[in-house]
């Protein structure tokens, strides 16, 4: 089985060459069968959900609730009732951003690191600005890896909250998050894990990772913008607030007052995303039958044979060479600006992202503008690498 064949964008070019698509970690693209789940979905079985009397309702609720199942084995969760729809990883940490703000004390800290997107820093900066705790970041090593020795000296027992990337999407390094939930732990704190970058490229156990909460994007594995997942402990969602007020999250309403559902209800305010979870859950399917193991591991050798290539190339630093690597290789050419290089790219056909992604704290840790970022995915093969890597050489000569 090709599994390029399934995924019917990249057989068009681009720029007239042949598309290389090598920007997975902002977005991936979509196999037949979530496509046709969107479409299926809107022809056949359009209702809103947990409503109505009638088959369609019947049918589109099914889909919905279909696809929180789905999302429960995919984390290993032991409740499907932990299972939170949201648009995404940004929605997903802006909720427990809000519904944990009692939580959290004057004085207290917030610890972050140097690696993370800014979906994993304005929001807690939003929370220390309510409650007058402080952010902390934890450092990283000349590698572009975590400071461990400095994560334990930040984790203590006035850190309400540890909320860290799972695999950064600037460098690529793959954070051990086990072992700073059990630091975590020990310290009482919370523990949120973004798994926005993780979902395709490690296994992801909630149970064994023991965190209270996991958010991911359904856009970088395989399924539709929009959709995302909040993974979070049932006891701990049980105990907090809800964030929206609106239909279908509430118990009992009077003009005066409400009650609230219990999770996953209580953080589903409105009609949700019944397309994306349809999507979604193809998704899910589709991934659950992919030989995941064998894709990995080929991936991780595309992206050594990429490093390997481009480390070749005169004038070309890599940044971040983490002991652990996921899909993302970030570069410089010496004395070119990465937006000079990205475009070089696109005009052969290579899709790669360049600037800051997301990651101004860490570049600026870095004491550069930004980076450009060949970041791979299950579909990516060696034709691609080759590709990248006469691609950049091309670039290095002309700038
Ligand atoms: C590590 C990380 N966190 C959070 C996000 C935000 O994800 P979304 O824009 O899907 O909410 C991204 C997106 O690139 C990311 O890579």
């Amino acid at each position: 089985m090709n599994i390029r064949d399934e995924f019917p964008i990249l057989t068009r070019s681009s720029r007239g060459k042949p598309l290389v698509y090598l920007d997975n970690g902002a977005t991936t693209q979509k196999p037949e069968s979530v496509i046709n789940a969107v479409t299926s979905y809107y022809r056949q079985h359009n209702a809103n959900v947990h409503r109505a009397a009638h088959e369609l309702a019947e049918e589109a609720t099914a889909l919905l609730e279909d696809c929180r199942n789905k999302a429960q084995a995919f984390v290993n969760a032991a409740h499907r009732e932990e299972m939170i729809f949201t648009r995404g990883t940004t929605e997903g940490i802006n909720l427990v951003a809000q519904v944990i703000a009692e939580r959290v004390k004057a004085g207290q800290d917030i610890v972050i690191s140097q690696l993370e997107h800014h979906s994993n820093i304005v929001p807690w900066q939003l929370l220390a600005q309510r409650t007058g705790a402080n952010i902390k970041a934890i450092d990283i090593t000349e590698t572009g890896d975590l400071d461990l020795a400095h994560a334990a000296d930040l984790i203590t027992d006035n850190t309400a909250l540890v909320a860290i990337t799972h695999i950064s999407n600037g460098l690529g390094s793959m954070i051990p998050v086990t072992k700073l939930i059990e630091q975590a732990k020990q310290a009482g704190a919370l523990t949120l894990v973004d798994g926005a970058q993780a979902v395709l490229h490690a296994t992801i156990d909630v149970q064994a990772l023991d965190c209270d909460f996991y958010v991911f994007s359904g856009h970088k594995m395989f399924a539709p913008t929009g959709i995302g997942i909040l993974y979070g402990r049932l006891a701990l969602l049980n105990e907090l607030p809800p964030w929206q007020g609106g239909g279908e999250m509430i118990d009992h309403v009077s003009i005066e007052s409400s009650t609230y559902q219990q999770a996953p209800f209580r953080f589903e305010a409105g009609t949700p995303n019944i397309a994306g979870c349809a999507g979604l859950g193809a998704a899910f399917d589709y991934i659950t039958k992919l030989p995941m193991k064998m894709l990995i591991e080929q991936e991780a050798a595309l992206v050594r044979k990429a490093l390997s290539g481009l480390k070749q190339i005169p004038g070309l630093r890599l940044v971040g060479e983490p002991a652990e690597r996921a899909s993302v290789i970030s570069f410089l050419l010496d004395g070119s600006h990465p937006n000079d290089v990205g475009t070089l790219l696109d005009q052969q056909g290579i899709a790669v992202r360049t600037g800051h992604h997301c990651n101004m704290p860490l570049m600026t840790r870095l004491g550069i503008p930004g980076t450009v970022r060949a970041s791979f995915s299950l579909y990516n093969n060696e034709d691609d690498v080759d590709a990248l890597i006469n691609g950049v050489a091309k670039a290095a000569t002309f700038l």
